[in-house]
């Protein structure tokens, strides 16, 4: 396929709580693209391994690919979003057993490589704005614009939190995110690393829409006619 033919393809990457996801959303529904996020395809399927009642420890490759024979990607809003039988498992993937177990599968190597084919076969049919670890690294080395988005582990712990609270957080309850965040980013099987093209944008004093802004811009820019 020549370059002219191939659908648009927009990646940001970033460690946990980098606003990733929110972002990807906001610029995939500005572009038109459809926005896929890889976190949530490791954390459907460790959700669905922990569904078959086998205790997390003795979870093979084996048994986490059966599990995840039954997720799918179905659509909600501008997004692609994992769905168990056809259900949208949008509460179950956000829980603390995820969290505490999806690490564990993120470091199975045939559950990356699943991963990745599940969002490669979304990019071959329509434009996509993808997030994750790994999107301008490993799994779109050729995507057309390249974003890495870093924040304060203090400001992106008060975010997280006030999203999560809906109302300011103490300094108390910031720090003890802040440390929970940073124990989150040694236990990722993956460390974020930005590649060598992508832009970095610290969004430690930029409002979501100011990211944004500038994301679809280095976009329009890049795609031309195919954005
Ligand atoms: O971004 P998140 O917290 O939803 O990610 C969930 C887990 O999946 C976390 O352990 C990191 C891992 N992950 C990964 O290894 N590679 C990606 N591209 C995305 C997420």
């Amino acid at each position: 396929m020549s370059s002219s033919e191939r659908r648009g393809i927009v990646a940001i990457d970033g460690p946990a709580a980098s606003g990733k996801s929110s972002t990807a959303e906001w610029v995939a529904r500005e572009l038109g693209f459809t926005h896929v996020d890889s976190g949530s395809l490791y954390r459907a399927v460790t959700a669905a391994a922990l569904r078959t009642g086998v205790p997390a420890a003795e979870w093979t490759p084996a048994l986490v690919l059966g599990a995840a024979d039954d997720i799918t990607l179905v659509p909600d809003g501008h997004s692609l979003v994992p769905a168990f039988e056809g259900a949208p498992m949008t509460d179950e993937i956000r829980g603390a057993i995820v969290n505490a177990a999806v690490p564990r599968v993120a470091r199975m190597s045939a559950v990356r490589a699943w991963v990745n084919d599940r969002i490669r076969e979304v990019a071959r049919a329509r434009n996509v704005v993808v997030d994750g670890r790994d999107m301008g690294t490993a799994v779109f080395p050729e995507a057309d614009v390249k974003v890495y988005l870093v924040a304060d582990p203090w400001e992106r712990a008060k975010r997280r939190l006030v999203q999560h609270l809906r109302r300011l957080p103490t300094e108390a309850e910031i720090a003890a995110e802040t440390d929970r965040l940073v124990h989150r980013d040694a236990a990722d099987a993956t460390q974020s690393v930005q590649a060598r093209d992508a832009l970095l944008i610290d969004t430690t004093h930029l409002l979501q829409e100011e990211q944004v802004a500038r994301i679809v811009a280095l976009a329009r820019a890049a795609l031309g006619g195919r954005g």
